[in-house]
């Protein structure tokens, strides 16, 4: 038997965006995936887009019940900004902030520790089109002010607090690989998109602990060391500077408060540094995280650029590495990302030797299936798969935890099978079933087996 910590905590996470929808007259405001879908819905897979989420906005009491059922003592979710304030600042919309009460005190109700992210990829439109979104110094202040009346109307339900969720993927995807909106390709912007995060970041951790000096706030990170490929020095020099962007240009300004010099210097050589007033940066040296959600799937696994760039072609990160895939790795066939379990061992050392062993939870970690309806029997989802996904990680992470890391809690991701942005429902990750047609829920084998799990707090090794 391989036993947790008595009071380690199970779940899952999700986000306002991919599980609550449009509901005419809920007076919510466009966020960027709303108007995006609605400018380009070619770009949505199979044109399915944020209206069509798993309805939780009208299934919301129903659903808290599968959380009960499939063994939950700890749920993620996010507050739409976009709900509370339609403009990004300014005019509240009193049924967005009443919603998300009554789903908040229904979720306590059944003992659920309760974890609120202020911000899963989803500004307001309104901001992006008035002042270039995270680009604009203003959008550092309407998230602060739209954090601080979070922290005031929900502090006596919420149990943790996330500033945000994934904060460079708006980064890679919004400002280099014209992946989300607004899909620019321009290095300049996307350091500025960075800084400004970070900074809103410290300072809703500053306006939470204003609000109440006892609660607690962190930010999710998708955190994996970066493998190189090989011990030649090009190749560590790609896994340090891959490093260096993909984890610790937050990571490091959340937890200890400042950024690596090494990044500093090569933003500089690049000209690439953003204005930053000494204010600014000691308002991150002074509000650091109480803990740090860990996100991770797969590994980062990184080469030397093969070749010299374009001397015209915009700055990309794979000016400096490349990624690797590295023969013989295993890998879900159903989604085509290697699965390393180990990588959740390494990010517990990393987090005990180079940033103090601070409090954490694994909040996602999951597997992706396409067509996941053949692996139907007797009418339920008989994914042995996912099982095992989940037993290879919890493997890891208590012998992490035997090994001394400090983490408090495991969330999958997700409960029921949610809208992914640009995948829509192409990879199923649930640990219940969406019948997307007719809305039906229906807990998959998973499901079943985790609510053993959090109840024997292990399983059978
Ligand atoms: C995580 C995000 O990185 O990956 C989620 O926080 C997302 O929002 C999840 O849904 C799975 O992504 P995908 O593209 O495989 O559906």
């Amino acid at each position: 038997m391989i036993q947790f910590p008595d009071g380690f905590a199970w779940g899952s996470s999700t986000s306002g965006p991919q599980t609550e929808g449009r509901v005419q007259g809920d007076g919510k405001g466009d966020n960027l995936w709303d108007y995006w879908f609605s400018q380009e819905p070619n770009r949505f897979h199979e044109g399915i887009g944020p209206e069509q989420t798993s309805g939780f906005y009208e299934n919301w009491e129903s659903d808290i019940e599968l959380l009960s059922a499939t063994g939950h003592s700890m749920f993620r979710t996010s507050i739409q900004w976009s709900r509370i304030f339609p403009l990004g600042e300014g005019e509240v919309n009193q049924s967005g902030v009443d919603f998300y009460r009554r789903v908040f005190e229904r979720i306590k109700s059944k003992g659920i520790q309760l974890l609120v992210n202020l911000y899963h990829f989803d500004l307001p439109f309104a901001l992006q089109e008035k002042g270039d979104g995270w680009e604009n110094r203003a959008t550092v202040e309407a998230y602060e002010a739209y954090a601080r009346f979070c922290f005031e109307t929900y502090g006596d339900l919420v149990d943790r607090w996330i500033t945000f969720n994934e904060p460079i993927v708006p980064v890679e995807f919004g400002y280099f690989y014209d992946g989300h909106y607004p899909h620019k390709v321009d290095a300049q912007a996307a350091v500025r998109v960075a800084y400004h995060t970070q900074l809103a970041s410290s300072l809703a951790v500053k306006a939470c602990h204003e609000v109440n000096p006892a609660a607690k706030i962190g930010i999710v990170l998708n955190l994996t060391p970066a493998y190189p490929r090989s011990q030649h020095p090009a190749d560590l020099k790609a896994a340090r500077i891959a490093e260096l962007f993909q984890a610790k240009s937050f990571l490091d300004p959340s937890v200890l408060g400042g950024y690596p010099p090494e990044l500093i210097q090569l933003l500089k050589e690049q000209e690439l540094l953003p204005a930053v007033a000494a204010a600014e940066l000691q308002t991150i040296k002074e509000h650091r995280v109480d803990f740090l959600g860990v996100n991770y799937y797969q590994p980062l696994r990184v080469a030397a650029p093969r070749y010299l760039p374009h001397p015209e072609a915009p700055l990309m990160p794979d000016r400096f590495y490349e990624p690797y895939a590295m023969p013989g790795r295993k890998i879900n066939p159903h989604r085509g990302w290697e699965i390393y379990e180990q990588g959740i061992y390494d990010i517990a050392e990393m987090i005990k030797q180079h940033y103090g062993n601070i409090e954490w939870i694994l909040t996602e970690n999951g597997m992706g299936v396409e067509g996941e309806e053949r692996f139907r029997q007797d009418g339920v989802i008989q994914d042995d798969y996912r099982i095992d996904f989940v037993k290879g990680h919890l493997r890891e992470l208590h012998r992490a935890i035997q090994d001394g890391a400090n983490c408090k809690g495991y969330l999958m991701w997700t409960f029921i099978d949610c809208w992914s942005w640009l995948n829509g429902y192409k990879n199923r990750y649930g640990l219940i079933e969406l019948n997307l047609q007719t809305q039906e829920r229906k807990i998959k084998k998973s499901g079943h087996w985790f609510k053993t799990v959090s109840q024997q707090n292990g399983f059978d090794a």
